[in-house]
């Protein structure tokens, strides 16, 4: 690695991890870790109050998703996890970047006007949205923001915001983050040959009970050639998430749909043999850590304190500079 940059990012816990996720971000995070950058990643609870509005299940998920992270093998002594509500420099910064921030940009929003169009409830928090995922990139004068290509546009928000106010207040303030555009892992689809996606229904979650993970891998819906007929590779969604799982093993499973003499039947025993190679250490990590809940919220707290450290240091230079101080 050239330089050690700061590398930043949120997930919203609204919801649980699934394979999409699993495969477009959160391995990505363990890779990052290992390239020696500092890594913050947070859970974002501010932003899951958009469209939360029980109290447990708020809490339950903002832990699940710590866990999830912790299970798949983020380390707390290399990257900082924290949840995001524990940090009160970020709603302070919310509120400094939204005076620098013109109306017309949040009414361009994509997911406000998908929101919108969707008739879904609006609040002012679903409107300002951009302006405190701004605030979370910069806080912790990120340098790179991994983020799917759905987010895109929010970091644009914070490159804006940044500019502005270092126009307006003074051009060492606040550090430029770059997008880092998790490359889309082929298409993850669901058991019905669909994009797997939450609102169409057909994720199957990172952590599902492993009878119903595998019901669910076995109901994958493939053509209905019989087992001599040779089959492709290319278009089946079985061999799609095989790919993800066991990458090495694909050459001699594609043979085998080839040559024909192999069902659907055997190939998605395959798939089960390789999720379970890859998952299960996660599973007995996770299941270890839901028996240690206190050792989960150890983490969140140091990860905040580190957190809070930095945007501390930052916010400092914002308040001195817009006469706040
Ligand atoms: N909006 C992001 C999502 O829905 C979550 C998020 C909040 C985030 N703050 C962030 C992502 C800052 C990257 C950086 O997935």
């Amino acid at each position: 690695m050239s330089e050690r940059k700061t590398v930043l990012s949120g997930i919203k816990s609204t919801g649980r991890s699934h394979l999409g996720n699993y495969f477009g971000a959160m391995k990505q995070f363990l890779a990052l870790q290992e390239l020696g950058h500092e890594l913050f990643v947070f859970v974002a609870d501010y932003h899951s109050l958009t469209s939360a509005r029980d109290a447990n299940v708020l809490r339950e998920e903002t832990m699940a998703i710590a866990i999830d992270y912790l299970a798949i093998g983020l380390d707390p002594d290399k990257t900082h996890l924290f949840r995001q509500s524990d940090i009160p420099e970020i709603p302070e910064l919310s509120w400094i970047l939204a005076c620098v921030c013109p109306k017309g940009f949040l009414d361009r929003a994509h997911a406000f006007k998908d929101a919108k169009a969707k008739g879904e409830d609006l609040n002012a928090g679903t409107y300002t949205y951009p302006i405190l995922m701004a605030a979370d990139i910069l806080a912790y004068g990120s340098h790179l923001v991994p983020v799917g290509k759905d987010q895109a546009q929010h970091v644009e928000y914070a490159q804006d915001l940044q500019g502005k106010f270092n126009h307006e207040f003074g051009e060492e303030v606040l550090v430029r983050p770059e997008p880092m555009i998790q490359s889309e892992t082929g298409l993850i689809l669901g058991p019905d040959g669909e994009k797997m996606s939450k609102s169409r229904g057909n994720v199957i979650e990172l952590f599902e009970p492993v009878k119903s993970f595998e019901k669910k891998l076995k109901r994958i819906k493939t053509d209905s050639k019989t087992v001599e007929e040779p089959k492709d590779p290319d278009t089946c969604p079985v061999m799609t998430l095989y790919k993800l799982f066991d990458p090495e093993g694909v050459p001699a499973l594609e043979e085998k749909y080839r040559a024909g003499g192999m069902g659907y039947g055997v190939a998605k025993q395959a798939l089960i043999d390789a999720t379970r190679a890859e998952l299960d250490p996660h599973r007995e990590r996770r299941a270890e850590l839901e028996a240690d809940l206190g050792s989960v919220e150890a983490v969140l707290v140091k990860g905040a304190e580190a957190a809070r450290e930095r945007a501390g240091e930052i916010l400092g230079r914002v308040r001195r500079a817009c006469g706040l101080d």
